[in-house]
């Protein structure tokens, strides 16, 4: 099987999936050949094709995300794609997170077209606020320059 280019569409993932539990669904020590061939050709593990292997295989859909989280090598985000979550609660808005949120929702339009911004409503870190998660990392007592040290480390993210 010849690799596929990064971030082709969606829609053929699910074809690719197919391709790689035909080779690998009935071997011995499955799991870990099938994650890597998944990522080495798509990039990264999407995170809806972890229901689908975790039947094929007979492994719960928990055990495919405790494996992918534990491996470093494993991610479920393509390399450069930014996903921060901004808690919108009332700790966060008191100790200055508009002034921030605002300040990223710029840098969405000029610096990081390939993130989106989602507003949540606390992140456990209420004590540290303001804070966000970046690809679901927290990030406590932010300010726009931590948050664009952290996402300069996604955007360079490797193997
Ligand atoms: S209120 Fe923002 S993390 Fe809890």
């Amino acid at each position: 099987m010849q690799p596929a280019t990064l971030h082709e569409p969606r829609h053929t993932h699910g074809q690719l999936l197919n391709q790689i539990l035909e080779e690998h669904q009935h071997k011995e020590g499955n799991l870990l050949p099938i994650l890597h061939a998944v990522q080495d050709h798509i990039g990264y593990i999407p995170e809806n094709l972890i229901a689908p292997i975790a039947q094929a295989i007979n492994r719960s859909s928990a055990e495919i995300f405790g494996v992918i989280s534990f491996y470093k090598h494993f991610r479920t985000q393509a390399c450069g794609d930014i996903h921060i979550e901004f808690c919108q609660a009332e700790a966060c808005q008191a100790r200055g997170s508009k002034e921030v949120e605002q300040a990223v929702k710029e840098m969405l339009h000029t610096e990081w077209p390939n993130a989106t911004l989602e507003p949540v409503y606390c992140l456990g870190l209420c004590a540290q606020g303001p804070a966000v998660a970046v690809n679901q990392q927290p990030l406590a007592r932010i300010t726009l320059e931590k948050i664009k040290a952290k996402i300069q480390g996604v955007a360079t993210c490797k193997g």
